[in-house]
């Protein structure tokens, strides 16, 4: 049954922010925008009176592909604890089987990976399926370039319209071929070298995949690969790499990018991994404490990669009440408890070298700067073009939805907070997004009216259970 409170909002004005007008362009979103009442919401997020308590959330996407991956590369049996068991992890975890690898899971929630070591994999007698998961397929790409067999991927409507030539170019140079659909798309075969060679090669985009993939084509290529990253980019398969006794060496350079150099053919041995909780999905209930009033949240064991906290840094900025404690290490990775109280945000600007270190939370920390006074603008947005869906227009247009007045660039986005609750009253096409459904329904929290989401399917690729969890500590979901 339609949920009544999800009303169209009034109109919207827009403007243009101050200073000259940019050369990219410029579309201003207004009330044209899918607000569209007849859709249905899968599940809707209304107005809650405050949000309280102490949590954790699933572990760490990144790292457990990465687990799994070098689990399945290392001779012996790893051992990972906390694992996201959620689609995308355990669409690499079948995809690793299919390959050879023995993968179990005990009873008391630890992962057993029994690898079949560097360039032991065998060639899989299925396509493998990645369903959305743009990191599973791209790294384990990377895996099977240097494996003399041919192996097929294919993915979910969203995965087969992202971009593969940026991996696959790197992969080619190292002596692999590929067979894609136009414009290198899923689903491709990657036809695997049986004599790699080790290359440098500098990254043209910012991407811990392409660089991921690289470096674990490069495990089972002899001599020594160098990967130049421009800017840097999360490291968990650097320092991953190095746990499992890899020779990998990082040199920061004067631009603020890095050299990664990884020795091919070693061995890697089997070891124990604490996966930490997911900072891109603890930014969720962070930022919805941050916009609610009455809330304060704790959220303990959360990852905090300095290459992945670009969001707390926007969110001091923005003057949020908000406490990193306890910081601590677990399985090579920087960890600690975050605490969150609601309070008033300033407007921000986010610059594009910042953008990397945030770059699955530009869509809730548009949701943040939405309920801050001022403009924030954040440049260097052309990398969410091609993500899970084009989060750039995605954000834009479900903001306006909301009745914030946004504009959208090529690359940029600026957002002009409400300096409150923003309307709501809206319901948003998350697009097989994950992360645009759980950012709107943030919004609802706080909004003064009920914010619904077309489908929330996709929130289980990366955080199951999450509306279980906002819901224990007080967001008001409705499923309709
Ligand atoms: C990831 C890298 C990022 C990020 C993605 C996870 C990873 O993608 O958006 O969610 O685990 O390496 P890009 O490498 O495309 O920036």
């Amino acid at each position: 049954m339609r949920d009544r409170s999800l009303r169209r909002p009034k109109g919207v004005a827009t403007r243009r922010p101050h200073g000259p007008r940019p050369l990219q362009r410029l579309s201003l979103i207004a009330l044209s925008t899918p607000n569209d009442i007849s859709i249905v919401p899968a599940l809707a997020s209304h107005p809650a009176a405050g949000l309280n308590g102490r949590i954790t959330v699933p572990g760490d996407k990144s790292i457990s592909h990465r687990a799994l991956i070098l689990g399945a590369s290392a001779v012996g049996e790893t051992r990972i604890h906390g694992l996201l068991e959620a689609e995308d992890v355990l669409a690499t975890a079948n995809a690793l089987r299919a390959l050879g690898a023995t993968i179990v899971h005990d009873d008391d929630g630890t992962w057993r990976v029994q690898g079949a070591g560097v360039g032991g994999l065998a060639e899989p007698a299925q396509v493998l399926d990645l369903g959305n998961s743009g990191t599973g397929v791209r790294l384990l790409m990377g895996l099977a370039a240097t494996h003399p067999f041919s192996t097929f991927f294919t993915g979910d409507r969203s995965l087969c319209r992202r971009p593969m030539r940026r991996v696959a170019e790197p992969l080619e140079r190292m002596g692999a071929s590929l067979v894609a659909r136009s414009g290198c798309r899923l689903p491709l075969c990657v036809i695997g070298t049986p004599d790699p060679l080790p290359i440098e090669y500098t990254l043209p985009v910012a991407s811990a995949q392409v660089k991921s993939a690289i470096l674990l084509a490069a495990l089972n290529t002899p001599g020594e690969i160098t990967v130049i990253e421009p800017v840097a980019t999360r490291d968990h398969t650097e320092r991953m790499l190095a746990a499992f006794g890899a020779g990998v060496s990082v040199e920061p350079r004067a631009d603020g990018g890095r050299a990664i150099r990884l020795t091919g053919q070693p061995e890697l041995a089997a070891t124990d991994i604490a996966v930490p909780g997911d900072i891109s999905s603890a930014a969720f209930p962070l930022v919805a404490a941050l916009i609610t009033t009455g809330s304060r949240l704790v959220i303990e064991g959360v990852g905090v990669n300095p290459l992945r906290t670009g969001l707390l840094d926007a969110l001091t900025a923005m003057g949020a009440n908000l406490v990193i404690a306890d910081r601590r290490h677990a399985g090579g990775e920087p960890v600690a408890d975050l605490i969150a109280e609601a309070g008033p945000l300033t407007a921000t600007a986010v610059t594009a070298a910042a953008v990397p270190s945030m770059i699955d939370e530009i869509p809730i920390l548009a949701v943040a700067a939405a309920c801050a006074n001022g403009a924030t603008r954040i440049d260097g947005l052309g990398e969410l073009r091609v993500k899970e869906s084009d989060r750039l227009s995605a954000v834009a247009r479900g903001l306006a939805a909301c009745g914030v007045v946004v504009e959208e660039g090529e690359d940029w986005l600026v957002v002009h907070g409400t300096g409150g609750p923003p309307a709501g009253g809206a319901v948003v096409p998350t697009d097989l997004d994950h992360r645009i459904a759980m950012a709107f329904l943030v919004l609802g929290t706080a909004g003064r009216a009920a914010v619904g989401i077309d489908d929330d399917a996709a929130i289980a690729t990366s955080f199951p259970g999450f509306a279980a969890l906002m819901g224990s500590i007080g967001a008001d979901l409705r499923r309709s």
